[in-house]
């Protein structure tokens, strides 16, 4: 039998009666712990080996535990502060003696709770007594705490538990690989076993001379253990918007592109909506200190304000509230991106456009909410719509079941609502994988006449707003809009973090 030097290596160093652990292959053999690894799983393919895996749970010092190694623990600083203001006797003011401890922020906490568990003496009315004979070196925790320091291994018991829930030490798991030799293996040793020379690499040497064809050639283990490799990956939230993009383009979409900061015309007239609204007030929307734009054709300037003033169609009546030009000439950052729609049904982004039109965007958007698990101050808004000879509700609920498909999310439902440019209106939930929670998606509707008259469309608009971060919670599970970015995203969910396909 021919085997490469380290499987042979390793073979030898084996024995039939002992487990050998990879840790002792490696000091006899003086081959890398990795490359006996290797070897060894390539021997047990061969059924020359047998390799056995012990996982083991032992306790490392966490960054806090480290600290309190060289300050003392929290409840021990206190102790000795007490006792030497002399709470022994005599009750202190807490605060005397936290100070003289030297503790703030969460430490205080920390040294009250475990101060009182320990029995190390007692808080009343707000003053601090000390038991005089407590021996605060005598501390099964510290004592664990400078154990790990000094390098020795602790597994799991009473005291290291608590450590661990107190944060101080975590449980780390690791895996011991130990190996004998088979029937078969040893077999092989009896009758003989030699080198054969293995090339790692294809070097351009071995292809010009032609010895590639005589030399064995050592083969990878796919399957063996390595370390994960975080290189550098784009994050989950811009795979999820590449994704939609895929997806509307697949379902006939063309992309819309326009001004982040645009006028009240574009974001908000042009939607009916009415100049005295209260999203449309500076609590809610991001005014810019910037010249009011000139830039509005005149004619559709003058269309909108009729809608507004008078209404459109035969029934329309409009708001009779006031309207200003000036108001529509201010710029904003935008609040939602149908501000985009507005300006491509006008005809105003290029050519007037002829029914049938399919139009989307992934775009960022700005309002003034409050921060919380489902609210940001940025965030994208995939928007879309169709334009078409007579469109119904079920052609907007049938686009929406197809798009969230593709998402793996089939459960969306409707519910009726009010928007002042659409009507019948629609707001879209799902259900979020994790927590079960009904959560809103988007919002949706069929333009009202007063929105795509002035504009010169004369056939039926479905649009809608989508929420890209809300799409991002269904398919990754995060439940918090803040786990997908920013601070309180946890770097190794975005390192591994899945876009469905
Ligand atoms: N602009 C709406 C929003 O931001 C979404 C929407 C667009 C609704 C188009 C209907 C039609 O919530």
């Amino acid at each position: 039998m021919r085997l490469p030097e380290r499987q042979l290596a390793v073979l030898e160093a084996a024995s039939a009666t002992d487990e050998r652990t990879i840790g002792d292959l490696a000091a006899e053999t003086g081959l890398k712990p990795e490359t006996v690894t290797g070897a060894a799983f390539e021997l047990r393919d061969e059924g020359l080996l047998e390799v056995t895996e012990t996982t083991h749970e032992r306790a490392e010092l966490t960054d806090e535990g480290a600290r309190y190694v060289d300050e003392g623990l929290p409840e021990r600083r206190l102790y000795r502060a007490g006792r030497e203001l002399g709470a022994a006797n005599t009750p202190v003011s807490m605060g005397e003696v936290i100070s003289a401890a030297d503790l703030d922020g969460p430490a205080v906490d920390i040294a009250l709770s475990n101060f009182a568990r320990k029995g190390l003496g007692s808080i009343d009315a707000g003053e601090l007594t000390v038991v005089p004979d407590a021996d605060p070196s005598d501390d099964p925790e510290m004592a664990a705490l400078e154990a790990l320091e000094a390098g020795e291994t602790l597994t799991a018991d009473d005291v290291v538990d608590r450590l661990d829930s107190r944060g101080l030490v975590q449980i780390v798991e690791s895996v011991t690989r130990a190996v004998t030799l088979t029937d078969a293996g040893v077999d092989a040793l009896m009758t003989g076993v030699e080198t054969a020379e293995t090339v790692a690499e294809l070097t351009p040497e071995l292809l010009a001379s032609g010895d590639w064809r005589d030399v064995e050639f050592a083969s990878y283990d796919v399957e063996a253990d390595a370390p994960p490799a975080t290189g550098g990956r784009k994050h989950v939230l811009r795979r999820t918007a590449d994704r939609v993009k895929d997806v509307l383009v697949g379902m006939g979409f063309q992309e819309m592109a326009g001004p982040h900061a645009d006028s009240d015309f574009w974001i908000n007239d042009c939607l009916f909506m009415p100049q005295d609204h209260p999203a449309r007030t500076h609590w809610d929307r991001f005014a810019l200190d910037v010249d009011p734009t000139e830039d509005i054709p005149e004619t559709l300037l003058s269309r909108v304000e009729r809608a507004h003033r008078e209404g459109w169609g035969d029934d329309g009546d409009g708001y009779h509230s006031p309207w200003s030009a000036d108001f529509a000439r201010e710029i904003a950052l935008r609040g939602h991106t149908t501000s985009l729609s507005m300006r491509y049904l006008s005809g105003h982004a290029g050519a007037p456009l002829d029914p049938p039109q399919r139009y989307f965007s992934v775009e960022k958007v700005y309002r003034n909410d409050t921060l919380d698990p489902t609210h940001l101050l940025e965030f994208f808004q995939i928007e879309g719509w169709v334009m078409a000879e007579d469109l119904s509700v079920r052609d907007l609920m049938g686009t929406f079941e197809e798009f969230y498909r593709q998402f793996g999310i089939t459960d969306i439902r409707f519910k009726p609502h009010y928007n002042p440019y659409t009507e019948p209106s629609f707001e879209l939930f799902g259900d979020h994988p994790e927590t079960g929670e009904e959560i809103e998606i988007g919002n949706s509707g069929i333009f009202r006449e007063e929105v795509t008259g002035p504009l010169g469309v004369d056939c039926d608009v479905m649009a809608w707003g989508l929420a890209l971060e809300r799409l991002a919670m269904l398919t990754t599970g995060a439940d918090d809009i803040r786990d997908l970015h920013g601070t309180l995203a946890d770097i190794e969910f975005l390192r591994t973090a899945e876009v469905s396909y």
